[in-house]
């Protein structure tokens, strides 16, 4: 099947990091053509804007993006290029997968489970004011819309992806109304996917299952306050967040990036580690059906690390980026020819 993914090389170390993640994707055979956008100070430098609208509607049009990082450039007036992406795009639904590396030190080498966070709504609506001097008031906004949808995605992510249950995270022993109809949504969901065990914790109990036993999880969703939190304490749990893949999805389209920034210190320097980006490509090759190329894509990947050969700088190897995405390519191109 032919696709048609927008690519946007980003900022800093976001050309090396995708560079190399393109190369290995092509070694899968997947037949991609990539169509090149700019965002952030790029855009803003040639268009006048840092959101320019030739670069949201290729996404739009194309429905799928690898994209990555985007330096927000600073000064007066600008929002986050991310924020305002998730806005233009209605990216609803943010996924990261929390799955350890091997050969990288974490507390659990055999973690794998899913995070989704609920992106657009909750403590983030930016909803506060004062109400007298000394006296704040920040609205959390829950929605049935919202949270039926999220519930969904995560049912039908975790069925499409072998996955055996999904948990809801909350705090509806106190916050009966708001976190009350985010459950209730999801388990009129649950119905829906008999085939996928359902059950919901509360988010302090979450906190302390997670450190302690975090193997009892497999998909968990949750609105926007709690997955913020959990998706950087589960990226703990595996090594860091310098190694986290994630994904932002909506209806008018879905951008796979790394959790990580633009790291201008290390920029130009073809030292970055492209595991994160390649991560998320993985993710990615997945979410359009390529699913072969995806395992041939992880296998490799997975494979390289175990080897311990050809590791990049930040983990205490002496490997370039292309030599590391070259390390991949090899696997995938002997695990082809032994199969034929
Ligand atoms: P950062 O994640 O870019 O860097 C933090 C540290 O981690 C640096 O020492 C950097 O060298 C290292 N690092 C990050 N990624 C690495 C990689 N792949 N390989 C090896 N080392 C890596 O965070 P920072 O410095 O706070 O942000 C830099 C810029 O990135 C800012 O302009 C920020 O706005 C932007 N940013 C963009 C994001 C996105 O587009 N999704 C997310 C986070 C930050």
């Amino acid at each position: 099947m032919k696709h048609t993914i927008t690519l946007i090389p980003g900022d800093g170390i976001g050309p090396e990091i995708t560079a190399a993640t393109v190369r290995v994707i092509e070694a899968t055979g997947v037949d991609i053509t990539w169509e090149t956008q700019i965002l952030g100070a790029q855009a803003l430098e040639k268009y006048g804007e840092t959101l320019p609208e030739a670069s949201i509607e290729a996404m739009r049009r194309n429905k799928v993006s690898l994209k990555g990082p985007i330096m927000t450039p600073i000064g007066k007036g600008f929002t986050s290029v991310n924020v305002g992406l998730r806005r233009a795009l209605d990216l609803y639904a943010n996924v990261r997968p929390v799955k350890a590396l091997p050969n990288v030190p974490c507390r659990y080498p055999e973690l794998d489970l899913v995070i989704v966070r609920e992106n657009t709504e909750g403590l983030y609506s930016g909803l506060e004011h004062i109400v007298i001097p000394g006296v704040v008031e920040s609205l959390k906004v829950i929605t049935e819309k919202a949270s039926t949808r999220i519930a969904k995605y995560a049912f039908e992510y975790a069925r499409d992806n072998g996955r055996k249950k999904v948990t809801a995270v909350h705090k509806a022993n106190i916050m009966k109304l708001s976190d009350g109809l985010f459950l209730e949504c999801f388990y009129n969901q649950a119905k829906l996917f008999p085939e996928i065990e359902a059950d919901d914790k509360i988010i302090d109990n979450t906190c302390m299952q997670l450190v302690m036993r975090p193997e009892q999880f497999d998909v968990m969703v949750m609105e926007n306050l709690y997955g913020d939190i959990l998706s950087d304490l589960c990226a703990g749990l595996i090594g860091g967040l310098g190694l986290a893949p994630g994904a932002n999805i909506g209806e008018q389209g879905a951008v796979f990036e790394a959790v990580h920034g633009s790291a201008p210190d290390i920029a130009g320097q073809g030292i970055a580690n492209p595991t994160a980006l390649m991560l998320s490509a993985i993710e990615m090759l997945r979410y359009i059906g390529e699913r072969d190329a995806a395992q041939r894509f992880e296998t490799a990947l997975f494979d390289v690390f175990k080897d311990g050969t050809s590791i990049t700088k930040d983990l205490g190897g002496n490997a370039k980026t292309n030599e590391f995405a070259r390390a991949i390519e090899e696997k995938i191109k002997a695990a082809t020819s032994a199969a034929a």
